[in-house]
């Protein structure tokens, strides 16, 4: 137990998905695992562990924003002895080829986060995925018929950017995809610890034209993006 988990020693599967909203880790385990069951409530940031297609398999919320996700991901490995982190969730469009709806999986995170810019003295370290995740999902992704985008993506502390877009304008012109919250410092500390890490996310809101997912189709994006990261996660 840590003072953010309170689950015990062997309560979490190997692969573990990330979403940053506890309720859709409830929704996770409700709507796609069998014997689901809770093993984390501190703070309400849920996690469960059930079976996927009869393979063990866990969910966790990391909460919004790198600092709140390196708590969860530093104890889910160190701690727990989880090995394969799957983050699923949404990502702010950059690019105007990238549609609402469409899978970003980020083969790197650049970020403006000081958690991985302090961690490398004069170096800008390149947060980057696991090569044998990102070539599964890929895959499990065309499988399902999705349009797949892969390359970098950014991982900001800033939600609301006061400079709005210009201030992506500079990554924009190097190819970045999309903007979320967490990857780069996922991808961080799956390398600093021996594990493999990945993220997958839908692409919910475009920033360059302003599009935004409606309702309707946000529920089938999102089970379609979970069932990948199933796939990939448990191997199956
Ligand atoms: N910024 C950061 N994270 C996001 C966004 C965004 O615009 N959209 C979905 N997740």
């Amino acid at each position: 137990m840590t003072p953010h988990n309170n689950a015990k020693p062997g309560d979490y599967a190997e692969a573990v998905l990330l979403p940053g909203d506890p309720l859709r880790a409830k929704w996770i385990a409700e709507t796609f695992l069998e014997d689901a069951r809770e093993v984390n409530s501190v703070r309400n940031c849920l996690g469960f562990t059930g079976t996927w297609k009869g393979k063990p398999v866990s969910v966790q919320a990391t909460g919004m924003g790198q600092p709140s996700t390196a708590i969860y991901v530093h104890e889910l490995i160190e701690i727990y002895g989880v090995r394969t982190l799957i983050r699923v969730g949404t990502c702010g469009g950059l690019n105007k080829t990238v549609k609402v709806r469409d899978v970003v999986i980020g083969a790197s995170a650049s970020t403006d986060s000081t958690i991985v810019k302090d961690a490398f003295g004069a170096y800008n370290y390149a947060p980057a995925a696991d090569f044998s995740l990102l070539r599964a999902a890929d895959d499990a992704a065309r499988a399902h018929g999705k349009t797949v985008h892969v390359g970098g993506i950014l991982s900001s502390d800033i939600f609301y950017h006061p400079s709005g877009l210009e201030a992506y304008a500079r990554l924009i012109a190097h190819g970045v995809l999309g903007v979320e919250m967490e990857a780069a410092t996922l991808y961080m500390l799956a390398a600093r610890f021996g594990a493999r890490a990945l993220a997958i996310c839908t692409m919910t809101d475009c920033l360059v034209t302003g599009k935004e997912i409606d309702a309707s189709a946000r529920q089938s994006s999102l089970t379609d993006m979970v069932e990948i990261a199933l796939e990939v996660a448990t191997g199956a």
